[in-house]
């Protein structure tokens, strides 16, 4: 049947300015007649030439509205000379898995359709955002000319009469105004699984889940949080490693609510976990993502957690466990400004080049293709490697269970025994959420005019019997190394003179209000087995009196601790 595209009027909406990681609103947002229509013409306009014959990946954590939203894709992308969209089957694919697929099949990019950790449903968040052809997060550069775009826009190109199915894999082809627009529904995990396969020792990590002659069974208890991962956690650890679906796995139907959750992986939102791993001491490990899989939260027996901050350390000191890194070679590592510094001790005995990027993991994509970045990660439950361009949860828990199995230790002597080698960076991330945006604002401006202060460094401030000295105070800006890029205002810095650093920043993510991020990193030689909520409270009273937080705010107490 022959198809015809026609030209829609529309106007701008005010607010279309992509975050940290796409742009995220409420689901009844994206419903407003035109909205997401809006926004997924101006992504394709932005793409410019390149647009005409391309092909791209679509796919995402499955919430509510996604159905919808590809349904728009699809119409647009045909009516605007697209050739060829690769969907995951049902519209499920995780963030990693697009990454990957971007790669694998060599295309423009992909649209994912995913709010990330933030709740779904109906009255909660939808979300959209762009991953380039190397895989990652489009670049600054990208997001602003989608936002001018959004400004401006006056039509959109639309096929209405195309009806596209995406429930059974298989191909499609339609005449569009007398072009070819080919649909493929593609397995949702088939070439993540493969993937996964060449960088990790799949029979290895069988025998440790299966157990041998030698040792039980490793018991991990993998939770899904009713996320996409379910179904690469399906088929990773039940299928190829032989994982107990009854007890080694938990909430893995993805669900477009997430059963009503908050799917993100730390030690809040996924307290059920925690409490599971805590009161069975058969766990040896747990671990949880978030709704679109490339969050990671690791703990051990008895939930002994793991910050990501020290995760990525780890992982960092023990690439030698993981077949991929012994055939590639090891480059450099990176994290984001706020993650604690313990990799930084790695990549300083490793001889390794140690990039500090801002927060967002698009600030990673640019040296990974230039071979100078092998393994990253961010204090905000994120750690991955440039085998893609995104985190990638099911990675690092396979990642640790490589190091688990090769060194037949426990997580928290993995741990320890790390901390005795290199000392222990103490962190903690207070989230105060949902603030007034103007009070978060002040309270941002306030801080401005403290590092401004011209006798601040040597300033000391002192709270539980402990004195610390200013010795460099900012606002966090960044040179990309490869292409130049600058990029400021990424968070108010204090460091002090024996190494803690304090952190403000605005998160990128949230949907409504403005959510205060404070970070809080301190490093100990030789105490490095005490509570980190105990040894960091000087360093937060300190914190919270130069930024007078609570006085501007109003809050009292954090809504989240990590
Ligand atoms: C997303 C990005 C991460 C980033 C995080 C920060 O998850 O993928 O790379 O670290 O957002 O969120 P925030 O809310 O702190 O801006
Ligand atoms: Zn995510």
């Amino acid at each position: 049947m022959s198809l015809f595209s026609t030209v829609v009027a529309t106007t701008p909406f005010e607010g279309q300015k992509p975050g940290t990681s796409g742009l995220r609103k409420k689901v009844k947002v994206f419903m407003e007649k035109n909205y997401t229509e809006n926004f997924v013409q101006c992504i394709l306009d932005a793409l410019g030439d390149k647009l005409k014959g391309s092909t791209l990946i679509v796919g995402g954590d499955g919430r509510y509205f996604s159905k919808q939203a590809i349904n728009i894709i699809i119409r647009i992308a045909a009516a605007n000379g697209v050739h060829k969209l690769i969907i995951g089957q049902r519209g499920i694919l995780s963030t990693p898995a697009v990454s990957s697929l971007i790669r694998t099949h060599k295309v423009l990019g992909g649209i994912v359709l995913t709010a990330s950790h933030n709740p779904g449903g109906i009255r909660n968040d939808f979300g959209i955002k762009f991953n380039i052809e190397n895989g990652g997060p489009a670049p600054d550069s990208f997001t602003d000319t989608v936002y001018e775009l959004t400004k401006k826009i006056t039509e959109y190109k639309f096929t209405p009469d195309l009806d596209c199915e995406f429930h059974q894999t298989g191909t499609q082809i339609f005449q569009v105004d007398g072009r070819n627009f080919v649909v493929e529904v593609i397995d949702s995990s088939d070439d993540y699984v493969a993937l996964m396969k060449e960088i990790f020792d799949f029979p290895k990590l069988r025998e440790l889940i299966r157990g041998n002659e030698k040792r039980p069974p490793f018991q991990v208890l993998i939770d899904s949080m009713n996320g996409v991962t379910g179904v690469y956690v399906t088929r990773i650890f039940v299928e190829e490693l032989g994982a107990s679906p009854d007890t080694n796995v938990r909430r893995i139907i993805p669900l477009d609510n997430f059963g009503e959750i908050h799917p993100d992986p730390n030690l809040t939102y996924a307290k059920d976990l925690v409490d599971k791993v805590k009161g069975d001491p058969t766990y040896d490990l747990g671990a949880a993502f978030d709704g679109d899989g490339d969050r990671n939260m690791i703990i051990g027996k008895n939930a002994f957690f793991v910050t990501p901050s020290d995760s990525l350390a780890v992982i960092a000191n023990n690439l030698d466990c993981i077949p991929y890194f012994k055939k590639k070679g090891v480059y450099g590592f990176a994290r984001s400004m706020p993650t604690a510094a313990a990799v930084d001790r790695v990549a300083a005995k490793l001889n390794k080049e140690m990039f500090e990027v801002p927060t967002g993991w698009k600030y990673f994509g640019n040296l990974m293709d230039a071979e100078r970045l092998s393994l990253c990660g961010e204090e905000s439950f994120g750690t991955g490697s440039d085998h893609i361009r995104e985190k990638d949860g099911i990675w690092a828990v396979l990642a640790w269970l490589s190091i688990i199995s090769h060194k037949n230790m426990s997580v928290e002597d993995i741990l320890t025994e790390h901390w005795k080698t290199y000392g222990r960076n103490y962190f903690t991330r207070y989230d105060y959420e949902e603030c007034d945006s103007n009070d978060a604002n002040d309270m941002m401006s306030h801080l401005e005019q403290i590092i401004a202060q011209p006798d601040i460094v040597g300033k000391t401030y002192s709270a539980g019997g402990k004195t610390y000295k200013v010795k460099v105070a900012d606002n966090f800006s960044y040179v990309d190394p490869i292409d130049k890029s600058v990029t400021k205002n990424q968070g108010i810095r204090i460091l002090f003179d024996d190494g803690s650093r304090i952190i403000y920043r605005l998160s990128g993510t949230g949907s409504s209000g403005a959510t205060i991020r404070a970070y809080f990193d301190s490093y100990e030689k030789d105490n490095v087995t005490s509570e980190a909520q105990v040894m960091l409270k000087p360093l937060i009273a300190v914190g919270l009196e130069i930024s007078q937080l609570k006085q501007f705010t109003g809050r009292d107490e954090p809504t989240v601790i990590t």
